[in-house]
């Protein structure tokens, strides 16, 4: 098929497939049309969210919609299936619709110039969402979650729970980074790594993969493409089956629960047992799946990032930049995207164990203890 041919294709399929992924929010209300046909009060916003195969882009792409149709704003919300091309065509639908703003959850934030550019032309406002894009000065806002805090309790964790501070080990470690495209997945693993190179350099944790990033900026080396887990379970099924005769891998730092649960079907398939075998497996999101395993003893923790909190904070921004408000940030410094420093906001993401996880996921309305097995 010519690329003409394709483009065409993929221009019709993210139509069809906006206009179905609108209508298919948690709250199963039609996205395309918030107060009124007209959606005269408020204007559209575009709402791209990267893919529905992660449980947390759905909650996020629901969360804002219901949030921006109460107050008034009609909403386009799109999911790209992971697809570069199809998120370009899907926000090039949106610039042609002429939202005020659009907020964007990028695939690949290096991908996006181009189309951001026609959005900027078009004085159509750009907040990255979760994810920093890159290259282009035609991003206004970033609201997120210290995605380098997220790694440093990853890490803190690990050390605190071996207690390599208190003379423990050598301990067995496998480490993990997320998509090699995904702007955020180096500062996770800068956070965690750089809490735990230092024990792996001083020989308290030993990794037997050898897959041990000499410095934070070769962590795409030991990445996951897509944050898939089953490319995480069949990293780790590789590393068990070659590394780990007669031994035991004792941690592995996973950067979020997708990968957690690639790499806890692959312990189980290894034989390994929930108990005083089964080794420290970190994450992050607090995935439904994840959160039951957690509570299972399958995993030891996850770095809860309340998505609602998120999304209540990008609706204040739209709010703010349509009203000609003072757009509420507070950093501006950590994120140079390469063309500027983009004024962000960040939130504070939380650790979850076991012992809190009613405390933190159930008391907060997160999920009902029923959802949970509670
Ligand atoms: C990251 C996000 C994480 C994780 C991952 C997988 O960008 O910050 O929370 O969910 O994507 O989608």
């Amino acid at each position: 098929m010519s690329k003409k041919k394709l483009l065409a294709a993929l221009s019709v399929a993210a139509l069809l497939s906006g206009l179905t992924a609108c209508s298919s929010t948690r709250s199963d209300s039609s996205s395309s049309s918030g107060a009124g046909a007209s959606g005269a009060a408020g204007g559209l916003i575009g709402i791209a969210m990267p893919t529905r195969s992660l449980e947390r882009w759905n909650n996020d792409g629901a969360h804002l919609d219901d949030l921006l149709k109460k107050a008034g704003y009609t909403t386009s919300v799109q999911f790209a299936d992971n697809k570069v091309e199809q998120q370009i065509t899907q926000i090039e639908n949106m610039i042609n619709q002429n939202p005020k703003v659009i907020v964007v959850a990028s695939i690949d934030g290096t991908a996006l110039s181009p189309v951001l550019k026609k959005a900027a032309d078009a004085k159509i406002k750009i907040i990255a969402y979760d994810r920093l894009i890159n290259g282009t000065p035609n991003v206004d806002y970033y609201a997120t979650f210290d995605n380098y805090q997220v790694g440093k309790l990853q890490g803190e964790y690990i050390v605190k729970t071996l207690g390599l501070d208190q003379g423990k080990g050598p301990f067995n470690l496998e480490p993990f980074a997320g998509s090699p495209d995904d702007n955020n997945a180096k500062f996770f693993f800068a956070g965690a790594w750089d809490v735990l190179n230092p024990y792996v350099k001083s020989g308290k944790l030993v990794v037997p993969s050898k897959k041990a990033p000499a410095t934070n900026d070769d962590w795409k080396s030991i990445g996951i493409q897509g944050w898939s887990s089953q490319t995480a379970q069949s990293e780790m099924d590789n590393r068990l089956n070659s590394f780990y005769a007669g031994k035991k891998v004792n941690v592995v730092l996973s950067p979020n629960d997708s990968l957690a649960l690639g790499i806890e079907q692959s312990l189980e398939s290894k034989g390994y047992k929930p108990g005083a075998e089964w080794p420290i497996v970190t994450g992050q999101d607090a995935d439904l799946a994840n959160t039951k395993n957690i509570i299972a003893g399958k995993q030891a923790m996850t770095v809860w990032k309340d998505t609602r909190s998120l999304g209540d904070q990008v609706a204040k921004m739209v709010d703010q930049i349509v009203k000609g408000e003072k757009v509420e940030v507070n950093d501006e410094k950590t994120y140079n995207n390469g063309n500027k420093v983009v004024p962000s906001y960040l939130l504070p993401p939380i650790v979850v164990t076991k012992d809190v996880v009613k405390e933190k996921l159930v008391d907060s309305g997160f999920y009902t203890a029923d959802k949970l097995g509670l």
